[in-house]
């Protein structure tokens, strides 16, 4: 092609409308809110970057195909279709369809996982790390340390060398399993190269553990693969991704990512006796292994995403369409996590407002401040997310960094909606040295980020 611009690759065939909240009515919002995000009415966000997760938009195909769901309790035809697109993609021979991610974290660990059992993966997604750790397991993050402004192509991938030190310390018996994310959300949504996952299943061979993938973003990762991996160029997204999943015994899968859907999962494997226990599990809290907790045109829906989300005009624009974000804000000085993630630009507010302690949560200032100035929805992922309430009144134990994930769900926003974005970005960023902190007066003993309220401090 010889025009330098990437097209959307679809046209807009049915639209929702966006209301436009005045500044009056996002600031009585935010008061409202407790200055929490995740409290306000999705109707007063302008653009919602919250999550890249079961917010994209389907196409016409999966609405047909939502129309052909047969409803069938046992048997339905559509599962066979997605169990079939599932083995295509994955090779698997054993498909489980579950609601939802987490769904087959859960069922996965159970049959998996024991006390005092350790779990290696680059870097756990929360869920993840919760299934783990709800098994009274230890979940081990080990991807390749680096820092956050420094640009390389595969910042997912784990550290080799940690991981067999983990193995010769802790010992094969108590490790059940390695998880591999791709991509690694909580690490920036950094790929993983397929050198890598060689390398990672060269050691779980060595000492007999099966390896899984957290496959949530896999096309994003192939893609990565392709444009960023020698060797690679030639193969198309599909091929790469099945390499990718012929290297593992199993993975999990939301397919609110990459499924292109906005419910469903699955976990898929090789081991038949093992699937044979999950899907004893899946029956006593998902539902009958033909359509584990999902309606048969649901099943519909993600057997087409499967299939289109490897479509190589997408996932150039896809791709392409998360690092025009991150390049307009990189080029007006404003530090991010490098390079821009596969479905999501992390601002890093450490770097932006150094006069914010963390216990005064930078992020999530920079994320109320978006949302003020131009109605712009992230997420904070800082010290209010992972970090530690101290004792009294000690101040918090911080998080290792302060980001505001700007996620983009797939096939919904146009270039305009990313310009803006960036624009608002931008004008917050100069306005930096006046951003100030804030104090939580209400806070739950566990997973606080979703319900915390706060207050401004004033200097
Ligand atoms: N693994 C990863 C890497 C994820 O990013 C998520 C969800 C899950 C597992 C769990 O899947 O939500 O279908 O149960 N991530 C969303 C996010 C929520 O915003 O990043 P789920």
């Amino acid at each position: 092609m010889p025009y330098r611009t990437i097209i959307e690759p679809f046209r807009i065939h049915t639209v929702q409308a966006i209301d436009l909240p005045t500044v009056e009515e996002r600031e009585a919002a935010l008061h409202r809110a407790g200055f929490n995000l995740f409290g306000l009415h999705a109707d007063h966000v302008i653009i919602d970057l919250l999550t890249d997760s079961g917010t994209g938009a389907m196409s016409s195909e999966q609405w047909a195909g939502m129309m052909r769901g047969d409803e069938s309790y046992a048997g339905s035809r559509s599962f066979y279709r997605f169990e079939s697109a599932v083995a295509d993609l994955t090779g698997f021979s054993e498909v489980i369809p579950t609601h939802q991610g987490r769904a087959a974290e859960k069922i996965l660990f159970s049959v998996m996982v024991t006390e005092g059992d350790v779990v290696p993966n680059n870097t756990h997604f929360d869920t993840t790390r919760a299934n783990v750790e709800y098994r009274g397991a230890e979940a081990l993050d080990l991807v390749e340390p680096s820092d956050p402004s420094e640009i390389l192509p595969f910042k997912g991938n784990m550290d080799i060398a940690a991981l067999r030190a983990t193995i010769d310390d802790v010992g094969v018996d108590r490790i059940p399993l390695v998880m591999m994310t791709v991509t690694n959300n909580s690490g920036g949504g950094q790929p993983v190269s397929m050198e890598n996952l060689r390398e990672v299943r060269a050691v779980c061979d060595e000492y007999g553990i099966p390896m899984f993938l957290d496959a949530c973003r896999f096309a994003e990762n192939a893609w990565f693969i392709k444009i960023r991996e020698d060797g690679y160029a030639d193969h198309t997204a599909k091929e790469i991704a099945q390499e990718m999943f012929s290297l593992a015994d199993g993975c999990t899968m939301s397919a609110k990512k990459d499924g292109l859907v906005n419910i469903g999962g699955f976990l898929a494997m090789n081991n038949h006796d093992l699937s044979l226990q999950a899907r004893n599990l899946l029956i006593l809290t998902e539902g009958f292994p033909t359509y584990g907790g999902l309606a048969g045109y649901d099943l519909e829906a993600l057997a087409q995403g499967l299939e289109e989300v490897v479509d190589e005009n997408y996932l150039r624009y896809r791709i392409r369409s998360t690092e025009y974000l991150a390049d307009r804000i990189v080029g007006a000085g404003v530090p991010i996590v490098q390079p821009a993630g596969g479905h999501a630009v992390y601002l890093d507010a450490k770097a932006l407002l150094p006069h914010i302690p963390p216990h005064e949560y930078p992020a999530q200032a920079l994320a109320v401040e978006l949302y003020r100035n131009g109605g712009v929805r992230g997420v904070e992922i800082g010290t209010v997310m992972f970090g530690r309430p101290g004792d009294g009144d000690a101040p918090d134990e911080p998080a290792p960094m302060e980001l505001v994930r700007l996620a983009i769900p797939r096939r919904t926003y146009t270039q305009s909606h990313i310009d803006y974005v960036g624009e608002v970005v931008i004008e917050v960023a100069q306005h930096a040295p006046e951003i100030g902190g804030y104090r939580i007066v209400e806070q739950a003993p566990w997973l606080r980020h979703f319900t915390a309220v706060f207050e401004p401090i004033e200097k």
